[in-house]
């Protein structure tokens, strides 16, 4: 103990000497032998970065005494999570605080054009061969989910990826993003017999959602992937600041803790790197890492065409993107030139295109061209990145990704912020660092397709201007049902036209509640293989399909029917199946007596009348009513 002591007040003396610190925090000094060697070593990293104040309140010694060693808990982990320590961070802090002062344009002697990319139909022969290029390209992928966000535009209680991506069958986001691995899994084994074994998952959490997400696996055998195929990285988050040097704030509720918040998406360049998995996927010949968001239930549907551009056009960075209309509250993907001959390829948010293109020859702004849409593709942050450039950037650069700070002011001043703030960094900023000769693309589809994420409640999602896209969970289910139905029409099927209905405040067409589990349907030709004769679906029908060899022919559906079957079971449907089915009903967002879950949608079914049919023996059959 007395060496403690002895270490401490030599520590102490140091200070004193290199700039009066000590007499800067008294409370500090007074509480010094509750510290450890590594606690002092922190202790002077604050002082020196000039945050006395988070000990001005410190009690006497012998009081809070474990909080205050929780404290310095605390630091240690924010000062080794974050790559240079806090130094860097309160350095980098001070730096883009006084720039955003200052207002400074991050892109200021850039100029905006349109990059080169990839424009895909869906179903038609170009969109086929990506897909079939793609599929075979995803035995040698990792897949990376990054669920780390607190939501809190959509305020549901729990975890995002645990919500039902639709509630015909209750299918959670995490469920569907798994099936969709496997059934990609399981097509490139039965196309070629190559491939790894198993495709990685990696699932990146955050304090607020790594146990929730753990237990969603856990409690559901890991929706039938292997354990071991799943791996969990957890994102730290980081110190917030209350004024422009970068002073921490302090937990409100807690004087000895820093308050922190979430760093963002892009930490996860940084953690794959530090994981030690990039090298081990690249020793195990894979090829490709896929990067995607935790509510967008369509994504999948593009995966494969996309991953096809990218093996195709040898992209080392394929950012999926969908049309995107000008002004809309989506970023653009840019090509920015600068006069120093610098250049990159990257998304630009929209309240920065306006004003970029205006200062560069561009009196317009952001306008639509002929097409009736932009010329810069809207960004929906699902990345396609090659494994070995991106091992070799990320070797230079540890996967720091360059950050941004966005304080909200009290006034024009400047000075004071209304709540505190703190560093951010974005996923799809990772190409900022590139090398101008690296290849950086983009593949376009349809919206309707790929993108409907659930990030806004219903009251937000209910005062979107109209015409633009609501992104709640109403819009979200709807999307499914409405991607799906527009994709058996292509196949064939007759469809009824969607009749548009109002839940939740929301305008949203309603298309037949069609649902199939991925391995059914992974790509247009495996879809179009399952259809044949002449098909159709009323508008107020449900049909839910479980099961890989359900083939429908001849089928005419009004109604609901529910089928599913194992593997080696081989199902045709068809004839004229018709029923009461299960009715949309309207549900009150407000109605506590209603789950969370199904109320945020603004509607729920009940389940009036349906043929069930479940095959679950090995053999033929045929389903005629
Ligand atoms: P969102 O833009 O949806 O942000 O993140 P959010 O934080 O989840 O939600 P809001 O803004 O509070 O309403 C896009 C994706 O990035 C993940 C989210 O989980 C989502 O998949 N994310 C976001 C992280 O993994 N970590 C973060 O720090 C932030």
């Amino acid at each position: 103990m007395a060496s403690t002591v002895d270490s401490t007040a030599d520590k102490l003396s140091n200070l004193d000497s290199n700039g009066d610190f000590a007499s800067s925090a008294p409370n500090l000094q007074k509480n010094l032998h509750l510290l450890s060697p590594e606690q002092i070593e922190l202790a002077k990293i604050l002082l020196e970065m000039r945050q006395t104040h988070v000990f001005e309140n410190w009690a006497e010694p012998g009081v809070d005494d474990e909080e205050k060693k929780g404290f310095f808990d605390q630091v240690a982990r924010l000062n080794s999570s974050y790559p240079g320590g806090l130094a860097s961070y309160i350095k980098t802090a001070r730096e883009l605080l006084a720039d955003s002062k200052d207002g400074k344009n991050p892109f200021d002697g850039f100029t905006p054009s349109v990059p080169t990319g990839e424009r895909l139909t869906f179903g038609d022969d170009n969109f086929i061969d990506f897909e079939e290029t793609g599929v075979k390209e995803a035995g040698k992928s990792a897949f990376v989910l990054v669920a780390g966000g607190l939501g809190e535009r959509l305020g549901y209680n729990g975890i995002k990826v645990a919500l039902p991506a639709e509630t015909t069958t209750g299918t959670s986001f995490l469920q569907n993003y798994i099936e969709y691995i496997l059934a990609l899994q399981d097509a490139c084994k039965l196309s070629q017999g190559e491939g790894q074994a198993q495709i990685p998952l990696v699932i990146m959490t955050s304090d607020d959602t790594h146990a929730r997400t753990l237990d969603h696996l856990e409690s559901n055998s890991y929706f039938g992937m292997q354990s071991t195929q799943v791996k969990l990285l957890k994102q730290e988050k980081v110190a917030c600041l209350d004024d422009n040097d970068a002073r921490f704030a302090l937990d409100p509720h807690n004087k000895y803790r820093i308050q922190t918040k979430p760093h963002g998406h892009g930490d996860v360049h940084s953690l794959l790197y530090s994981s030690g998995l990039l090298n081990a996927w690249r020793d195990a010949g894979l090829r490709w890492v896929l990067f995607f968001q935790d509510t967008n239930g369509l994504l999948f549907k593009a995966i494969p065409a996309a991953l096809g551009v990218s093996a195709t056009k040898q992209y080392h960075v394929n950012s999926l993107a969908v049309p995107r209309k000008a002004k809309e509250a989506i970023g653009g993907i840019t090509k920015l030139t600068h006069s120093d001959g610098r250049s990159m390829v990257i998304n630009v948010e929209y309240n920065q295109l306006d004003p970029l293109l205006r200062a560069t020859g561009y009196p317009d702004g952001d306008v639509n061209s002929e097409t009736g849409y932009s010329p810069f593709p809207g960004n929906i942050n699902q990345l396609i990145l090659e494994l070995g450039p991106y091992i070799e950037e990320l070797t230079k650069t540890g996967g720091a990704i360059q950050e941004f700070v966005n304080p909200k002011y009290k006034d024009a001043s400047k000075t004071s912020f209304k709540s505190s703030t703190r560093l951010e960094c974005m996923m799809q900023d990772y190409p900022k660092t590139l090398s101008p000769s690296a290849r950086v693309g983009f593949t376009v589809v349809d919206a309707w397709l790929a993108y409907a994420p659930v990030k806004n409640n219903p009251d937000d999602a209910a005062k979107v201007p109209k015409g633009n896209p609501y992104h709640s969970a109403t819009s979200g289910e709807m999307a499914t049902y409405g991607a799906n139905s527009r994709i058996l029409r292509k196949a064939g099927v007759q469809i009824e036209d969607p009749l548009q209905q109002v839940f939740n405040g929301q305008e949203v067409e309603v298309w037949p509640r069609v649902t199939w589990k991925p391995k059914w349907g992974l790509t247009f030709s495996q879809i179009k293989s399952k259809v044949g004769g002449s098909c159709s679906i009323s508008q107020r029908s449900t049909l839910s399909i479980k099961g890989r060899n359900i083939f429908l022919e001849d089928l005419s559906l009004d109604g609901a029917l529910i089928i599913s079957a194992i593997e080696d079971a081989e199902v045709k449907v068809g004839g004229s199946i018709q029923n009461k089915g299960w009715l949309l009903e309207h549900v009150d967002y407000k109605d506590a007596s209603v789950p969370e879950e199904i109320r945020t949608r603004g509607f729920k079914f009940n389940k009036i009348e349906q043929l069930e049919k479940n095959y679950s023996e090995p053999g033929k059959f045929s389903l005629k009513p």
